[in-house]
Protein backbone atom coordinates (compact mmCIF):
# COMPACT_ATOMS: atom_id res chain seq x y z
CA UNK A 1 0.00 0.00 0.00
CA UNK A 2 3.02 2.19 0.95
CA UNK A 3 4.21 1.65 -2.19
CA UNK A 4 1.07 2.00 -4.61
CA UNK A 5 0.07 5.54 -3.18
CA UNK A 6 3.60 7.07 -1.50
CA UNK A 7 5.60 5.76 -4.40
CA UNK A 8 7.28 8.99 -4.02
CA UNK A 9 8.63 8.43 -0.63
CA UNK A 10 7.35 5.37 0.28
CA UNK A 11 10.11 3.11 0.14
CA UNK A 12 11.49 2.63 3.45
CA UNK A 13 8.00 2.47 5.02
CA UNK A 14 6.14 -0.68 5.90
CA UNK A 15 2.96 1.05 6.64
CA UNK A 16 1.18 3.51 4.78
CA UNK A 17 -0.38 7.30 6.46
CA UNK A 18 -3.70 6.34 8.82
CA UNK A 19 -6.35 8.12 6.80
CA UNK A 20 -6.55 11.09 9.83
CA UNK A 21 -2.75 11.79 8.92
CA UNK A 22 -4.11 11.84 5.42
CA UNK A 23 -6.70 14.22 5.95
CA UNK A 24 -4.47 16.19 8.47
CA UNK A 25 -1.61 17.03 6.14
CA UNK A 26 -2.81 16.97 2.47
CA UNK A 27 -2.24 20.15 0.81
CA UNK A 28 -3.43 19.60 -2.48
CA UNK A 29 -7.19 20.90 -1.56
CA UNK A 30 -5.34 24.20 -1.97
CA UNK A 31 -2.36 24.07 -3.45
CA UNK A 32 -3.89 22.73 -6.61
CA UNK A 33 -4.12 26.32 -8.33
CA UNK A 34 -0.68 26.09 -8.47
CA UNK A 35 -0.43 23.64 -11.12
CA UNK A 36 0.52 25.96 -14.09
CA UNK A 37 3.21 26.60 -12.52
CA UNK A 38 4.67 23.28 -11.25
CA UNK A 39 4.17 21.82 -14.74
CA UNK A 40 5.92 24.80 -16.41
CA UNK A 41 8.51 23.97 -13.50
CA UNK A 42 8.47 20.45 -14.53
CA UNK A 43 8.85 21.04 -18.35
CA UNK A 44 12.32 23.34 -17.85
CA UNK A 45 13.59 21.16 -15.20
CA UNK A 46 13.15 17.88 -18.37
CA UNK A 47 14.18 20.07 -20.67
CA UNK A 48 17.43 20.96 -18.71
CA UNK A 49 17.68 17.08 -17.52
CA UNK A 50 18.00 16.14 -21.47
CA UNK A 51 20.88 19.08 -22.06
CA UNK A 52 23.00 17.28 -19.37
CA UNK A 53 22.34 14.10 -20.57
CA UNK A 54 19.86 12.62 -17.75
CA UNK A 55 17.41 12.44 -19.99
CA UNK A 56 16.97 11.53 -23.51
CA UNK A 57 15.47 13.61 -25.99
CA UNK A 58 12.64 11.08 -26.24
CA UNK A 59 11.91 11.04 -22.97
CA UNK A 60 11.61 14.68 -22.49
CA UNK A 61 9.69 15.32 -25.41
CA UNK A 62 7.09 12.45 -23.87
CA UNK A 63 7.26 14.50 -20.46
CA UNK A 64 6.89 17.56 -22.19
CA UNK A 65 3.26 16.12 -23.95
CA UNK A 66 2.24 14.49 -20.71
CA UNK A 67 2.37 17.41 -18.79
CA UNK A 68 0.46 19.50 -21.26
CA UNK A 69 -2.41 16.84 -21.39
CA UNK A 70 -2.26 16.74 -17.44
CA UNK A 71 -2.62 20.55 -17.68
CA UNK A 72 -5.27 20.79 -20.35
CA UNK A 73 -7.09 18.23 -18.48
CA UNK A 74 -6.69 20.15 -14.83
CA UNK A 75 -7.35 23.57 -17.08
CA UNK A 76 -10.79 21.84 -18.50
CA UNK A 77 -11.23 20.44 -14.62
CA UNK A 78 -11.33 17.14 -15.94
CA UNK A 79 -8.20 15.68 -13.64
CA UNK A 80 -9.14 13.48 -10.78
CA UNK A 81 -7.18 15.12 -7.50
CA UNK A 82 -6.55 12.66 -4.67
CA UNK A 83 -5.76 13.52 -1.34
CA UNK A 84 -4.08 10.74 -0.81
CA UNK A 85 -1.20 12.27 -2.80
CA UNK A 86 -0.82 14.94 -0.34
CA UNK A 87 0.09 17.86 -2.94
CA UNK A 88 0.02 19.11 -6.29
CA UNK A 89 3.35 17.68 -6.96
CA UNK A 90 2.99 14.61 -6.10
CA UNK A 91 -0.58 14.38 -7.98
CA UNK A 92 0.83 15.79 -10.83
CA UNK A 93 4.08 13.39 -10.98
CA UNK A 94 2.39 10.10 -10.25
CA UNK A 95 -0.55 11.06 -13.09
CA UNK A 96 2.56 11.43 -15.63
CA UNK A 97 4.25 8.55 -14.10
CA UNK A 98 0.88 6.30 -14.89
CA UNK A 99 1.03 7.44 -18.28
CA UNK A 100 4.87 7.91 -19.68
CA UNK A 101 7.20 5.73 -17.81
CA UNK A 102 9.87 7.98 -18.27
CA UNK A 103 8.62 10.26 -16.01
CA UNK A 104 10.32 7.78 -12.71
CA UNK A 105 13.00 9.97 -14.03
CA UNK A 106 11.63 13.62 -13.58
CA UNK A 107 12.59 13.89 -9.90
CA UNK A 108 16.21 13.66 -11.16
CA UNK A 109 18.06 16.17 -9.04
CA UNK A 110 15.26 17.90 -7.34
CA UNK A 111 13.23 17.45 -3.70
CA UNK A 112 9.63 19.12 -3.62
CA UNK A 113 11.24 21.61 -1.66
CA UNK A 114 13.30 23.49 -4.47
CA UNK A 115 10.07 22.68 -6.37
CA UNK A 116 7.47 24.43 -3.89
CA UNK A 117 9.65 27.20 -4.01
CA UNK A 118 9.73 27.44 -7.61
CA UNK A 119 6.22 27.29 -8.07
CA UNK A 120 5.64 30.02 -5.68
CA UNK A 121 7.91 32.29 -7.05
CA UNK A 122 6.20 31.77 -10.75
CA UNK A 123 3.21 32.31 -8.93
CA UNK A 124 4.34 35.38 -7.00
CA UNK A 125 5.24 36.93 -9.93
CA UNK A 126 2.20 36.70 -12.13
CA UNK A 127 0.61 37.84 -9.08
CA UNK A 128 1.72 40.65 -8.46
CA UNK A 129 1.44 41.52 -12.30
CA UNK A 130 -1.93 40.64 -12.07
CA UNK A 131 -2.89 42.62 -8.85
CA UNK A 132 -0.48 46.13 -10.59
CA UNK A 133 -2.95 45.58 -13.27
CA UNK A 134 -5.84 45.99 -10.54
CA UNK A 135 -4.86 48.70 -8.62
CA UNK A 136 -4.39 50.95 -12.06
CA UNK A 137 -7.37 49.59 -12.71
CA UNK A 138 -8.67 51.71 -9.30
CA UNK A 139 -6.52 54.37 -10.14
CA UNK A 140 -7.99 55.12 -14.22
CA UNK A 141 -11.48 55.40 -12.11
CA UNK A 142 -9.95 57.69 -9.41
CA UNK A 143 -8.08 59.94 -12.23
CA UNK A 144 -11.75 59.82 -14.40
CA UNK A 145 -13.43 60.92 -11.36
CA UNK A 146 -11.05 63.91 -10.08
CA UNK A 147 -11.75 64.94 -14.11
CA UNK A 148 -15.22 64.70 -14.18
CA UNK A 149 -15.20 67.31 -10.53
CA UNK A 150 -12.26 69.29 -11.79
CA UNK A 151 -13.19 72.21 -10.45
CA UNK A 152 -14.69 71.13 -7.24
CA UNK A 153 -13.58 72.64 -3.81
CA UNK A 154 -14.31 70.92 -0.45
CA UNK A 155 -12.57 71.42 3.05
CA UNK A 156 -9.47 69.54 4.15
CA UNK A 157 -9.66 67.54 7.40
CA UNK A 158 -7.28 67.21 10.78
CA UNK A 159 -8.75 65.37 13.54
CA UNK A 160 -11.86 65.16 11.41
CA UNK A 161 -12.04 69.10 12.12
CA UNK A 162 -12.70 71.51 8.94
CA UNK A 163 -9.02 72.65 8.59
CA UNK A 164 -8.11 74.08 5.22
CA UNK A 165 -9.85 74.41 1.79
CA UNK A 166 -8.52 72.31 -1.23
CA UNK A 167 -9.29 70.63 -4.70
CA UNK A 168 -10.93 67.52 -4.38
CA UNK A 169 -8.71 66.46 -6.82
CA UNK A 170 -5.86 67.09 -4.87
CA UNK A 171 -7.89 65.04 -2.21
CA UNK A 172 -8.26 62.27 -4.62
CA UNK A 173 -4.92 62.70 -5.52
CA UNK A 174 -3.80 61.78 -2.11
CA UNK A 175 -5.92 58.64 -2.39
CA UNK A 176 -3.61 58.41 -6.06
CA UNK A 177 -0.15 58.38 -4.62
CA UNK A 178 -0.93 56.03 -2.07
CA UNK A 179 -2.17 53.90 -4.28
CA UNK A 180 0.82 54.20 -6.89
CA UNK A 181 3.09 53.51 -3.86
CA UNK A 182 0.87 50.12 -3.52
CA UNK A 183 1.77 49.40 -7.58
CA UNK A 184 5.40 50.13 -7.36
CA UNK A 185 5.53 47.60 -4.07
CA UNK A 186 3.85 44.89 -5.84
CA UNK A 187 6.75 45.36 -8.80
CA UNK A 188 9.43 45.33 -5.67
CA UNK A 189 7.64 41.97 -4.43
CA UNK A 190 8.25 40.51 -8.26
CA UNK A 191 11.78 41.67 -8.77
CA UNK A 192 12.87 39.96 -5.65
CA UNK A 193 10.46 36.89 -6.82
CA UNK A 194 12.93 37.09 -9.86
CA UNK A 195 15.60 34.31 -8.86
CA UNK A 196 15.47 30.32 -9.22
CA UNK A 197 15.48 28.11 -6.77
CA UNK A 198 15.82 24.78 -8.88
CA UNK A 199 18.62 22.96 -8.28
CA UNK A 200 19.12 23.88 -4.50
CA UNK A 201 17.37 20.03 -4.04
CA UNK A 202 15.72 19.31 -0.32
CA UNK A 203 18.68 21.48 1.20
CA UNK A 204 22.12 20.47 -0.12
CA UNK A 205 21.62 20.65 -4.21
CA UNK A 206 22.68 17.81 -5.80
CA UNK A 207 25.81 15.62 -6.74
CA UNK A 208 24.44 15.32 -10.53
CA UNK A 209 25.73 17.18 -13.36
CA UNK A 210 22.52 20.56 -13.55
CA UNK A 211 22.75 23.35 -15.57
CA UNK A 212 20.48 25.70 -12.93
CA UNK A 213 21.50 28.51 -15.28
CA UNK A 214 19.23 26.61 -17.76
CA UNK A 215 16.55 26.21 -15.84
CA UNK A 216 16.37 29.53 -14.81
CA UNK A 217 16.33 30.98 -18.19
CA UNK A 218 13.53 28.60 -19.55
CA UNK A 219 11.54 29.75 -16.49
CA UNK A 220 12.19 33.85 -16.99
CA UNK A 221 13.93 33.73 -13.70
CA UNK A 222 16.39 36.33 -15.73
CA UNK A 223 17.58 40.10 -15.03
CA UNK A 224 16.80 43.01 -17.64
CA UNK A 225 19.54 41.71 -20.15
CA UNK A 226 17.96 38.59 -20.29
CA UNK A 227 20.64 37.39 -17.67
CA UNK A 228 19.33 33.94 -15.92
CA UNK A 229 19.06 34.76 -12.14
CA UNK A 230 19.85 31.65 -9.59
CA UNK A 231 19.56 31.71 -5.77
CA UNK A 232 22.82 31.71 -4.26
CA UNK A 233 22.35 29.48 -1.10
CA UNK A 234 20.66 25.97 -1.36
CA UNK A 235 19.66 25.92 2.53
CA UNK A 236 18.51 29.56 2.39
CA UNK A 237 16.54 28.70 -0.60
CA UNK A 238 14.63 25.76 0.44
CA UNK A 239 14.11 27.60 4.22
CA UNK A 240 13.13 31.27 2.84
CA UNK A 241 9.67 32.30 3.28
CA UNK A 242 10.38 36.37 3.05
CA UNK A 243 8.79 36.42 -0.46
CA UNK A 244 5.55 35.44 1.66
CA UNK A 245 5.60 37.74 4.14
CA UNK A 246 6.96 40.50 1.49
CA UNK A 247 3.70 39.75 -0.72
CA UNK A 248 1.32 39.52 2.33
CA UNK A 249 2.56 42.52 3.77
CA UNK A 250 2.29 44.63 0.48
CA UNK A 251 -1.32 43.41 0.10
CA UNK A 252 -1.87 44.56 4.15
CA UNK A 253 -0.87 47.64 3.33
CA UNK A 254 -2.65 47.94 -0.01
CA UNK A 255 -5.80 46.96 2.37
CA UNK A 256 -4.96 49.87 4.64
CA UNK A 257 -4.94 52.13 1.76
CA UNK A 258 -8.39 50.72 0.84
CA UNK A 259 -9.68 50.73 4.01
CA UNK A 260 -8.79 54.70 4.51
CA UNK A 261 -10.47 55.25 1.31
CA UNK A 262 -13.38 53.37 2.35
CA UNK A 263 -13.39 55.65 5.65
CA UNK A 264 -13.13 58.92 3.51
CA UNK A 265 -16.31 57.98 1.33
CA UNK A 266 -18.17 56.24 4.10
CA UNK A 267 -17.97 59.64 6.59
CA UNK A 268 -18.83 61.42 3.41
CA UNK A 269 -21.56 59.86 1.82
CA UNK A 270 -23.35 60.28 5.21
CA UNK A 271 -25.93 62.40 5.50
CA UNK A 272 -24.33 64.67 7.83
CA UNK A 273 -21.71 65.58 5.02
CA UNK A 274 -23.09 64.42 1.97
CA UNK A 275 -20.47 65.42 -0.07
CA UNK A 276 -20.83 61.94 -2.30
CA UNK A 277 -23.45 60.03 -3.26
CA UNK A 278 -22.74 56.13 -3.46
CA UNK A 279 -23.63 53.95 -6.31
CA UNK A 280 -26.35 52.12 -5.83
CA UNK A 281 -24.54 48.99 -7.83
CA UNK A 282 -22.25 48.99 -4.58
CA UNK A 283 -24.32 50.13 -2.07
CA UNK A 284 -27.28 47.49 0.09
CA UNK A 285 -30.58 48.33 1.69
CA UNK A 286 -31.88 47.22 5.05
CA UNK A 287 -34.21 44.60 5.95
CA UNK A 288 -36.01 46.62 8.38
CA UNK A 289 -35.45 50.74 7.40
CA UNK A 290 -36.42 51.48 4.22
CA UNK A 291 -34.96 54.49 3.60
CA UNK A 292 -31.45 53.12 4.62
CA UNK A 293 -28.71 53.09 1.61
CA UNK A 294 -25.70 51.79 3.46
CA UNK A 295 -22.37 51.96 2.19
CA UNK A 296 -21.57 48.38 1.93
CA UNK A 297 -18.81 48.00 -0.69
CA UNK A 298 -16.72 50.49 1.24
CA UNK A 299 -17.30 48.93 4.69
CA UNK A 300 -16.49 45.58 3.69
CA UNK A 301 -13.25 47.04 2.39
CA UNK A 302 -12.50 48.39 6.06
CA UNK A 303 -13.43 44.86 7.27
CA UNK A 304 -11.22 42.47 3.90
CA UNK A 305 -8.21 44.98 5.39
CA UNK A 306 -8.30 42.74 9.08
CA UNK A 307 -7.65 39.63 6.97
CA UNK A 308 -5.07 40.90 4.73
CA UNK A 309 -3.14 42.12 8.06
CA UNK A 310 -4.40 38.77 9.51
CA UNK A 311 -2.70 37.01 7.05
CA UNK A 312 0.52 38.82 6.98
CA UNK A 313 0.08 38.27 11.00
CA UNK A 314 0.00 34.23 10.30
CA UNK A 315 2.97 34.17 7.68
CA UNK A 316 5.26 35.47 10.35
CA UNK A 317 4.47 33.69 13.22
CA UNK A 318 4.81 30.79 11.30
CA UNK A 319 8.67 31.60 9.87
CA UNK A 320 9.85 33.45 13.15
CA UNK A 321 10.40 30.05 14.99
CA UNK A 322 11.97 27.51 12.66
CA UNK A 323 15.68 25.73 12.35
CA UNK A 324 16.89 26.12 9.06
CA UNK A 325 15.89 24.63 6.59
CA UNK A 326 12.66 23.04 5.12
CA UNK A 327 9.80 21.72 8.13
CA UNK A 328 6.10 21.01 6.97
CA UNK A 329 5.13 23.80 9.12
CA UNK A 330 5.73 25.40 5.99
CA UNK A 331 3.05 24.05 4.06
CA UNK A 332 1.05 26.40 5.78
CA UNK A 333 2.18 29.21 3.95
CA UNK A 334 -0.17 28.90 1.25
CA UNK A 335 -3.69 29.77 2.61
CA UNK A 336 -2.68 32.77 3.75
CA UNK A 337 -0.75 33.78 0.53
CA UNK A 338 -3.52 32.88 -1.99
CA UNK A 339 -6.27 34.53 0.42
CA UNK A 340 -4.23 37.78 0.04
CA UNK A 341 -4.24 37.50 -3.73
CA UNK A 342 -7.81 36.74 -4.13
CA UNK A 343 -9.37 39.47 -1.51
CA UNK A 344 -6.25 41.83 -2.64
CA UNK A 345 -7.44 41.05 -6.14
CA UNK A 346 -11.61 41.36 -5.17
CA UNK A 347 -10.86 44.74 -3.11
CA UNK A 348 -8.78 46.55 -5.83
CA UNK A 349 -12.02 45.86 -8.43
CA UNK A 350 -14.68 46.76 -6.16
CA UNK A 351 -12.52 50.01 -5.69
CA UNK A 352 -12.74 50.41 -8.52
CA UNK A 353 -16.22 49.97 -9.47
CA UNK A 354 -17.49 52.29 -5.90
CA UNK A 355 -15.13 55.03 -7.35
CA UNK A 356 -16.13 54.87 -11.20
CA UNK A 357 -19.58 54.93 -9.83
CA UNK A 358 -19.67 57.66 -7.57
CA UNK A 359 -21.19 60.96 -7.78
CA UNK A 360 -19.69 64.15 -5.98
CA UNK A 361 -22.66 66.68 -4.76
CA UNK A 362 -21.22 69.49 -5.67
CA UNK A 363 -23.52 72.28 -3.66
CA UNK A 364 -22.76 70.28 -0.34
CA UNK A 365 -19.27 70.41 -1.15
CA UNK A 366 -19.38 73.90 -1.70
CA UNK A 367 -21.48 74.93 1.19
CA UNK A 368 -19.13 73.61 3.38
CA UNK A 369 -16.04 75.18 1.82
CA UNK A 370 -17.57 78.66 2.00
CA UNK A 371 -17.00 78.25 5.90
CA UNK A 372 -14.42 81.24 6.24
CA UNK A 373 -12.97 79.91 9.13
CA UNK A 374 -10.88 77.81 6.59
CA UNK A 375 -9.24 80.74 5.77
CA UNK A 376 -8.18 81.88 9.52
CA UNK A 377 -4.45 80.31 9.10
CA UNK A 378 -4.47 82.27 5.59
CA UNK A 379 -5.59 85.06 7.69
CA UNK A 380 -2.55 85.01 10.05
CA UNK A 381 -0.19 84.56 6.53
CA UNK A 382 -1.61 87.80 5.96
CA UNK A 383 -0.20 89.45 8.88
CA UNK A 384 2.86 87.68 8.42
CA UNK A 385 3.01 89.94 5.47
CA UNK A 386 2.53 92.92 7.02
CA UNK A 387 5.48 92.07 9.41
CA UNK A 388 3.41 90.27 12.19
CA UNK A 389 5.64 87.32 14.08
CA UNK A 390 3.60 84.60 13.30
CA UNK A 391 2.97 83.25 16.61
CA UNK A 392 1.61 86.97 17.29
CA UNK A 393 -0.32 86.91 14.42
CA UNK A 394 -1.74 83.21 15.47
CA UNK A 395 -2.72 84.47 18.55
CA UNK A 396 -4.04 87.68 17.19
CA UNK A 397 -6.26 85.46 14.76
CA UNK A 398 -7.33 83.35 17.27
CA UNK A 399 -9.11 86.15 19.05
CA UNK A 400 -10.52 87.17 15.93
CA UNK A 401 -12.16 83.82 15.78
CA UNK A 402 -13.10 83.78 19.39
CA UNK A 403 -14.76 87.20 19.08
CA UNK A 404 -17.37 85.96 15.62
CA UNK A 405 -17.95 83.09 17.81
CA UNK A 406 -18.85 85.44 20.73
CA UNK A 407 -21.11 87.33 18.20
CA UNK A 408 -22.27 84.70 16.56
CA UNK A 409 -20.99 85.47 12.88
CA UNK A 410 -19.13 84.22 10.32
CA UNK A 411 -15.26 85.14 10.96
CA UNK A 412 -15.48 87.86 7.35
CA UNK A 413 -18.44 89.37 9.02
CA UNK A 414 -16.61 91.07 12.09
CA UNK A 415 -16.23 94.84 11.49
CA UNK A 416 -13.24 96.06 10.80
CA UNK A 417 -12.32 98.63 13.47
CA UNK A 418 -13.65 95.70 16.13
CA UNK A 419 -10.50 93.54 14.21
CA UNK A 420 -8.10 96.42 14.52
CA UNK A 421 -8.61 96.37 17.94
CA UNK A 422 -7.29 93.48 18.06
CA UNK A 423 -4.61 93.60 16.17
CA UNK A 424 -3.46 97.29 14.85
CA UNK A 425 -2.08 95.12 11.61
CA UNK A 426 -5.25 94.49 10.47
CA UNK A 427 -6.10 96.78 7.36
CA UNK A 428 -8.78 97.69 5.41
CA UNK A 429 -7.91 95.15 3.01
CA UNK A 430 -7.89 92.01 5.36
CA UNK A 431 -11.43 90.92 3.90
CA UNK A 432 -9.68 90.29 0.77
CA UNK A 433 -8.00 87.12 2.28
CA UNK A 434 -11.45 85.05 2.14
CA UNK A 435 -11.60 85.27 -1.37
CA UNK A 436 -11.43 81.27 -2.07
CA UNK A 437 -9.72 81.35 -5.96
CA UNK A 438 -7.05 83.99 -4.78
CA UNK A 439 -6.29 82.02 -1.64
CA UNK A 440 -5.85 78.84 -3.63
CA UNK A 441 -4.02 80.16 -6.21
CA UNK A 442 -2.05 81.19 -3.81
CA UNK A 443 -0.61 77.66 -3.29
CA UNK A 444 1.42 77.32 -5.72
CA UNK A 445 4.53 75.15 -4.66
CA UNK A 446 5.20 71.60 -5.48
CA UNK A 447 2.46 69.36 -3.69
CA UNK A 448 0.00 72.27 -2.28
CA UNK A 449 -3.60 72.18 -3.53
CA UNK A 450 -3.61 75.62 -5.60
CA UNK A 451 -4.95 75.13 -9.45
CA UNK A 452 -1.42 75.53 -10.70
CA UNK A 453 -0.01 72.39 -8.80
CA UNK A 454 -3.63 70.36 -9.62
CA UNK A 455 -3.10 70.81 -13.18
CA UNK A 456 0.40 69.80 -13.03
CA UNK A 457 -0.75 66.72 -11.27
CA UNK A 458 -3.10 65.97 -13.84
CA UNK A 459 -0.86 65.65 -16.88
CA UNK A 460 1.70 63.77 -14.51
CA UNK A 461 -1.29 61.07 -13.94
CA UNK A 462 -2.76 60.90 -17.01
CA UNK A 463 1.00 60.33 -18.93
CA UNK A 464 1.93 57.44 -15.71
CA UNK A 465 -1.74 55.97 -16.10
CA UNK A 466 -1.63 55.73 -20.07
N1 LIG B 1 3.37 20.27 0.11
C1 LIG B 1 4.66 20.65 0.58
C2 LIG B 1 4.64 22.11 1.03
O1 LIG B 1 3.80 22.81 0.59
C3 LIG B 1 5.69 20.49 -0.47
C4 LIG B 1 7.06 20.32 0.09
C5 LIG B 1 7.13 19.03 0.80
N2 LIG B 1 8.44 18.76 1.25
C6 LIG B 1 8.67 17.82 2.18
N3 LIG B 1 9.90 17.67 2.54
N4 LIG B 1 7.70 17.12 2.72
O2 LIG B 1 5.42 22.56 1.82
Amino acid sequence: MAKSSHATWGGRFTAGPAELMLEFSESVSFDRRLAPFDIAGSKAHAAMLAQVGLLTAKERDAIRSGLDAIGAEIAAGKFTWSTKLEDVHMNIEQALTQRVPAAAKLHTARSRNDQVATDMRLFFKHACAALGEKILGAQRALLAAAAANRDVLLPGYTHLQRAQPVFLAHHFFAWMEMLERDRARFATVAAHANWCPLGSGAIAGTTLPIDREFTAKALGFVDAKGRPQVTQNSMDTVADRDLFIEFAAACALFGVHASRIAEDLIIWSSTEFKFVELPDAFCTGSSLMPQKKNPDSCELLRGKSARLHGNLSTLLTLAKGLPLTYNRDLQEDKPPVFDSFDQTAICADVLAGTLAGMEIVRERCAAAVRDPALLATDLADYLVLKGVPFREAHHAVGAVVRLAEKNHVELNQLPTDEVKKIHPAFGADWLEVFDLARALAKRAGTGMPGPAQVARQFARWRKTLR
